[in-house]
């Protein structure tokens, strides 16, 4: 798939901008602080819904301003597909988003219409950060593909919420205890379905990055992605989840949380057989992150039967000119958004178009 239009309107430091991206490389070079990473985050804005820097939506409103909007036309095998996304001040909570202009419900739906892989240095916390960033990664990566599983994990993170609130009222209140049993089987019904993608996919995720690992690293890295979840490692996923919430029921009670479950889950990443996360250098974490960025790809690909687009917000200078060979020579038939600050950054990267972005304004030059 590609984007052919992308407009946005009192989105961040932007009052109104509008492109025709090429299909190819399209470049947005500037200085530091002038617009690049918030013009990508309003494209990664229509893949996934949210910001990739900022859960609150009010951040991505110009200031002084009441709203901001993104439109994007993408063009798919099927045909052409039009999102468009309005964020209000005054409705904090809400978000508006069209589709062919007519509005839809559930974020759900935003899902698959414009649909990409992002990579920024913020990345690099998938191998030295806690486990939230590697279910972030494995999160999105279903949700851009499958609408039931970014449901699941919303009803989920409800379920979660409202269980917790529960067991902190059963401390106090001991005759309560009996209604916990309906939002086990909630969290049981929903945690199965989410084990049972997440298992699926870091399997494929685990065969794909390995390979490129060790291609990228002339056959010296063997690298290895294993999930890690409180529900694995048993026939029924079920059973196993309801046995752990009963064993821990006391002590989530006295805590307020409910210690097991999906929403713990982790990936352990490990090259050469020894945890990554301790002892993987400098390089080997930047080749690990770029392997699970090419598998994610790979995924879409097989999974979509076409190329999601690639947004690379200032990773190409972190990259020695091996890896950022290897990036480049992927790129050639995928539409790609990277931001430098300079176009030495790019190594031997084709460019199709080039912008330059300079306080809130881009402009398209020469290539
Ligand atoms: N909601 C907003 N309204 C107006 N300006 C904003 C808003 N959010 C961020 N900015 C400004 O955007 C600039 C940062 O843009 P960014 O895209 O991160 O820069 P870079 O080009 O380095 O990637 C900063 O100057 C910041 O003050
Ligand atoms: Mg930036």
């Amino acid at each position: 798939m590609w984007v052919k239009y992308l407009e946005i309107n009192q989105f961040r430091n932007y009052e109104k901008e509008c492109i025709k991206p090429a299909k190819g490389i399209n470049v947005f070079v500037g200085e530091n602080a002038q617009g690049k990473t918030n013009f990508i985050e309003s494209l990664n804005l229509c893949c996934v819904g949210r910001s990739h820097r900022t859960k609150r939506d009010e951040e991505l409103i110009r200031w002084g301003e009441s709203f901001a909007r993104v439109h994007v036309k993408a063009e798919q095998e099927d045909g052409e597909h039009d999102v468009a996304i309005v964020l209000k001040k005054a409705d904090k909570n809400k978000k508006i988003i069209k589709i062919w202009d007519k509005q839809v419900s559930k974020i759900g739906e935003l899902m698959g219409h414009v649909f990409g892989v992002m990579f920024c240095p913020e990345d690099m916390q998938m191998i030295k950060g806690g486990p939230s960033e590697r279910r972030r990664y494995i999160d999105m990566l279903l949700s851009q593909i499958y609408p039931s599983y970014f449901y699941a994990l919303q009803s989920y993170v409800k379920t979660l919420n409202q269980r917790n609130n529960l067991l902190r009222q059963i401390d106090m209140n001991r005759s309560l205890l009996p209604t916990l049993e309906m939002w086990d089987d909630m969290l049981i019904e929903k945690g199965a379905v989410i084990y049972s993608y997440r298992k699926k996919a870091i399997e494929e995720i685990n065969a794909i990055a390995s390979e490129e690992q060790l291609r990228i690293s002339g056959g010296h890295d063997l690298l290895s992605i294993q999930y890690l979840s409180d529900v694995e490692k048993d026939e029924d996923p079920e059973k196993k989840y309801r046995a752990k919430l009963l064993k821990n029921r006391e002590d989530d009670i006295r805590r307020g949380f409910t210690s097991a479950g999906i929403h713990r889950d982790d990936m352990h990443i490990r090259i050469n057989q020894k945890d990554a996360k301790v002892y993987a250098s400098q390089g080997q974490q930047r080749s690990i992150v770029l392997c699970l960025k090419l598998a994610q790809m790979e995924v879409y690909r097989k999974i979509k039967g076409e190329n999601p687009i690639l947004i690379l917000d200032d990773v190409m200078s972190e990259l020695d000119v091996n890896r950022r060979n290897e990036l480049v020579n992927r790129i050639d038939q995928i539409q790609t958004f990277i931001t430098c600050t300079d176009m030495s950054d790019l190594g031997n990267a084709r460019t199709d178009q080039v912008y330059q972005v300079s306080e809130g304004k881009i402009i398209s030059t020469a290539s």
